[in-house]
């Protein structure tokens, strides 16, 4: 066993095995700089599996009957899920009081909106967009049916999202006001409240997987935020295309403040909102010129 402060050590040719499984099954991009992530990271795990090799573990998740299983527990491991309530607020300004108006306007005959949030991590994302479409909307929410879909790769993430109970941390850009409304506290903790946690549902779903996104159907609104920075640019590309054909005619992606897409798709043109980081279709802008 080959053991370096408490990791168990990886080699190139294991390091190059296991990158590529990963990118193959989730599109995530592990250049060799940061093989010590998954050194780290996977080491615990070996560990518990009473492995001492990197090459029984490469069995192990490839071969077998525990593989699925174990992919999971792969991903639950190796993802990055920093995430906070009201993430980026000048970027969530924008939906609220631009594109938010705007939908509930077109939408105001059948009064149906769904919004999904992708690579939402622990939940924190579609549970914002819920709290700003409670606050616009008020009681004339009874009105609307409105759908909300939180999905992640990482299953213990949605597991935090399910149960809607938050620490300090996840709080912490979160305005006083939105806390007292929408928030019990128990212990240190902070609780959903139901009206909100309701509003939202959440399913396991990796970016990579077209069909499932296709039996979601239309969205109105897609925010895929901070998760386009793992991918490299054939998955960017493969990713951006399955949202053009997921998304409404005049729908709008929201992505990430560091995040561009301009070079990998002419299926979307960047809004000239400051701080929106958000897309709508060339064809609708033109039409509403
Ligand atoms: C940094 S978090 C972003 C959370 C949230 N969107 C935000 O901006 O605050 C990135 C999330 O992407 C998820 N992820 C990574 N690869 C994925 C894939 N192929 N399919 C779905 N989710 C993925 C990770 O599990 C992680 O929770």
């Amino acid at each position: 066993m080959t053991i370096t402060s408490n990791k168990i050590a990886m080699s190139t040719e294991q390091f190059t095995t296991l990158s590529k499984i990963i990118y193959d099954r989730s599109g995530i991009h592990f250049p060799e700089s940061k093989q010590y992530i998954l050194e780290s990271r996977l080491s615990h795990r070996l560990r518990e599996l009473e492995m001492d090799d990197f090459d029984q573990y490469l069995a192990y998740l490839t071969m077998g009957p525990y593989q699925m299983d174990e992919f999971q527990e792969m991903f639950n491991r190796i993802t990055i899920n920093e995430t906070s309530f009201f993430r980026n607020d000048a970027q969530l300004s924008v939906f609220e009081h631009q594109i938010l108006p705007e939908l509930l306007e077109s939408r105001s005959s059948n009064k149906r909106l769904r919004i999904w949030s992708a690579a939402c991590s622990t939940g924190e994302e579609p549970f914002t967009l819920a709290m700003l479409i409670d606050r616009t909307l008020g009681v004339r929410q009874n009105d609307w049916h409105i759908e909300i879909l939180g999905t992640d790769i990482s299953e213990k993430a949605l597991k935090v999202a399910q149960s809607g109970v938050y620490n300090n941390y996840a709080v912490r850009s979160t305005p006083s006001l939105i806390k007292d409304r929408y928030f019990t506290v128990e212990g240190r903790d902070y609780r959903l409240n139901d009206n909100i946690r309701q509003m939202v549902n959440f399913e396991r779903h990796n970016l990579k997987d077209r069909m499932a996104a296709k039996r979601h159907g239309t969205w109105d609104v897609i925010f895929c935020r901070n998760v386009l920075i793992y991918f490299d640019d054939d998955m960017k590309k493969n990713v951006i295309s399955m949202f053009a054909n997921q998304l409404a005619k005049d729908g709008t992606l929201f992505i990430g403040h560091s995040e561009r897409i301009k070079d990998l798709t002419t299926d979307f043109v960047q809004l000239p909102i400051p701080q929106g980081f958000c897309y709508q279709r060339p064809q609708y802008l033109e039409m509403k010129a």
